[in-house]
């Protein structure tokens, strides 16, 4: 289908941007990262998760840009902050949901008093920010002090999971080679990928077609072709797959209480392989990132 203003679409529904839509999403794409890395000296043990929100709030603002969760369904946050156990869509400034070991309760809902991190915590922050009109949506992992080792792995294998993620994104791939990449390599490390959130398509707006699951089979779903925009932001638990959403209508959790981890890239299919929108400006997106925290 042609149309003059908003280009081509494919019969998935997904948009088929120009090259210099490219530009775009390099710009949305650098200043989220960008605020991701000036996070990193602000986690630490002690830390409020609404300080950490306040801090990105306010780069965004002094960027000129917006942010595009507070607004979006009655979200009122410029990130959402997941700590340990925490899937995803973890709310700044509210409590952080009871690990296993804090609480003999079963209940899912029971939180610490406060936002306060502790030592050994694990923490995904995911931000998005509008540029000129065009969205770079992000997360990564963080550290609050001393890193467990099953943590660490937990971490590098949601790392290396969303990579070979984004090695499959080539013209005439498909999504599904995508989902199988992940999907095969955190089975074989003996962690679950979560099946409830997926990825999305962005560009104008920020969540379009397609989904973008993080499990499926090689050669199914759409073909990709240059000029597609999409997340891929695998959730891997330690635990089993399945998922809570708490009485607050977003923190989603672990039901096993399992700790959970998650990366994600906004990348643009090219004419021969990939783009990353969102990669550290500062190379403090992988978890190593930490040799340069104090
Ligand atoms: N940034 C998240 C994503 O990766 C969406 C957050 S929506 C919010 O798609 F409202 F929870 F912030
Ligand atoms: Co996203
Ligand atoms: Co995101």
């Amino acid at each position: 289908m042609e149309d003059t203003f908003l280009g081509t679409t494919t019969a998935d529904g997904i948009r088929l941007h120009r090259p210099e839509d490219f530009d775009g999403m390099r710009k949305a794409g650098a200043l989220a990262a960008r605020i991701l890395d000036d996070m990193v000296e602000h986690v630490y043990p002690g830390q409020r998760t609404g300080e950490i929100d306040r801090l990105i709030e306010e780069r965004v603002k002094a960027a000129g840009a917006t942010s595009a969760t507070i607004g979006y369904r009655g979200y009122k946050h410029a990130s959402c902050i997941s700590v340990n156990h925490v899937v995803c869509h973890g709310i700044p400034g509210a409590g952080v949901p009871m690990g296993k070991d804090e609480t003999i309760s079963r209940d899912l809902d029971k939180r610490r008093p406060d936002d306060v991190l502790r030592d050994g915590d694990i923490l995904n922050i995911d931000v998005t920010v509008i540029v000129d009109g065009w969205f770079g949506d992000t997360s990564r992992m963080y550290v609050a002090g001393t890193l467990k080792p099953r943590a660490e792995k937990l971490i590098q294998v949601t790392y290396d999971a969303l990579m070979l993620g984004i090695e499959a994104v080539r013209p005439g791939n498909t999504f599904g080679d995508i989902g199988n990449a992940i999907q095969a390599y955190v089975e074989s490390q003996r962690m679950s990928v979560v099946r409830d959130f997926c990825g999305h398509g962005l560009g104008q707006v920020f969540h379009a077609p397609p989904n973008v699951l993080h499990y499926g089979r090689a050669g199914r779903g759409p073909v990709l072709e240059p000029g597609m925009f999409f997340t891929i932001e695998p959730m891997v638990n330690l635990g089993k797959p399945d998922t809570r959403v708490l009485s607050d209508d977003w923190t989603a959790v672990t039901r096993d209480k399992s700790l959970s981890a998650q990366f994600e890239h906004s990348v643009g299919v090219t004419e021969t392989g990939v783009e990353i929108f969102t990669s550290s400006p500062a190379g403090r997106f992988h978890p190593t990132w930490r040799a340069a925290q104090r």
